[in-house]
């Protein structure tokens, strides 16, 4: 198939956060044509935004049902939809989708509640759709650098690891002042249970364990609400237990002063450290036990084709966030195009984040909000001194 992929969109119309990366990075390397939307909860701001798109009047759509009735019945159908709406939405949107035989990419949190998570999982698995989730950390080449490292054995046995997403858009009431993007996120009903955990918590937890390989074994967990009124948290703090005994410590906040989106991946193992900050993404700080710090590259040649692939510039010409995702974008056209022609995908296509692993992120935001309202958990005091 040397065609581009016909892209439909759901939500991120005019004004909304994710939509337009959305629409960046699909285009960035013409893997994907956007053809048809139905792009706003308003039908007619939807409309009109189609149009300011240079949408097909025929395919700019008021609501989601009117394209999965509309595009299935054309022969130049869309490929695959973009869900990029706020969380309690996701699940009936995909579930259409994928009953009228589309292909999904979800935005993260997959879905607002666990239940809704496990059955779009389950949906996804019997119908045989592709559903890809836009964790957006694990398109970074140097993640891929990171991941492929551990694998090979390079950190030796994985001791600990830290990650941590703190944002600072939130440290104040916002969501009392008409921010529409905080009204949804600090509503139980339209987020979810996890406040900061399950907004940027999810991207955190993925990205450990995406990069490290590590499966959570169990948690314990601290969420606090530092906003007066807000319903749900805006700080979490995770400890982890992952199978074959590495630790890990999760922090996530909307709170942090100075922070706009300070993703900090760190990884120890018995014989050496990695360590990967989104703010300087080209970037892979490698310590060997015994060892020097070293800085690797993006770009170098000696890094891994996981690396090299998702690669678009010389070194020390800066690829960053809208790269990443166009990753994410050139994987998903790859994996779909490998199994519409019944072959393995290229390396693009592999490693994806796909509905188990957004299936996996909802469960660890129920576990953590489950864990910080247990009755029995242990905070010992000191002795007075
Ligand atoms: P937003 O509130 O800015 O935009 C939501 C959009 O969806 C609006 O255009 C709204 O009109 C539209 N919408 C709502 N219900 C709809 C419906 N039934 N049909 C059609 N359109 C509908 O939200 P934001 O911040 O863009 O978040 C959207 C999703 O993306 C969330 O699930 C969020 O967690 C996720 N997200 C992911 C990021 C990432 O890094 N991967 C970053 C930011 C958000």
């Amino acid at each position: 198939m040397t065609r581009p992929l016909r892209l439909g969109m759901v939500g991120g119309g005019e004004g909304a956060y994710i939509g337009n990366i959305h629409r960046l990075a699909a285009r960035l390397d013409g893997h994907w044509q956007i053809v048809a939307g139905a792009f706003d909860a308003d039908p007619e701001r939807g409309r009109a935004f189609a149009l300011s798109q240079g949408i097909d009047p025929a395919r700019a759509y008021g609501t989601w049902q009117e394209l999965v009735e509309a595009e299935g019945a054309r022969e130049d159908r869309v490929d695959a939809v973009a869900i990029c709406t706020p969380n309690f939405t996701h699940y009936p949107i995909a579930k259409g989708l994928i009953e009228a035989g589309f292909d999904v990419i979800c935005e993260k949190p997959l879905t607002a509640t666990l239940e809704d998570a496990v059955a779009l999982e389950a949906l996804a698995r019997d119908s045989g759709r592709f559903v890809g989730v836009t964790y957006t950390y694990s398109g970074y080449p140097m993640v891929h650098e990171a991941r492929v490292r551990i694998a090979q054995g390079k950190l030796g046995a994985v001791r600990t690891v830290q990650v941590e997403y703190p944002l600072e858009w939130m440290s104040k009431p916002i969501e009392q002042d008409g921010n529409a993007q905080a009204a949804w996120r600090t509503d139980p009903v339209r987020n979810g249970r996890g406040g900061s955990i399950g907004d940027i918590g999810t991207h955190a937890y993925h990205l450990a364990g995406f990069v490290t390989g590590l499966t959570l074994e169990s948690l314990t967990a601290d969420l606090a609400t530092f906003v007066p009124g807000r319903a749900l948290d805006d700080n979490a703090h995770v400890m982890m237990r992952y199978q074959g005994g590495a630790r890990g410590l999760l922090w996530s906040s909307q709170v942090a002063i100075g922070n706009s989106n300070g993703v900090r991946l760190r990884v120890f193992g018995d014989k050496g450290a990695l360590q990967w900050f989104q703010e300087q993404p080209n970037e892979l700080i490698w310590t060997p036990l015994d060892g020097r710090v070293q800085i690797i590259k993006r770009g170098a040649d000696d890094l891994s084709e996981d690396a090299k692939a998702r690669s678009r510039t010389p070194p020390g010409h800066p690829e960053g966030y809208l790269e990443a995702f166009a990753n994410l974008y050139a994987g998903f056209a790859e994996a779909i195009r490998a199994r519409t022609e019944g072959r393995q995908p290229g390396i693009v296509g592999q490693n994806l984040p796909l509905a188990k692993d957004g299936l996996k992120g909802v469960a660890f935001v129920e576990a953590v909000v489950d864990s910080h309202q247990a009755e029995n958990q242990p905070w010992i005091k000191p002795i007075e001194v």
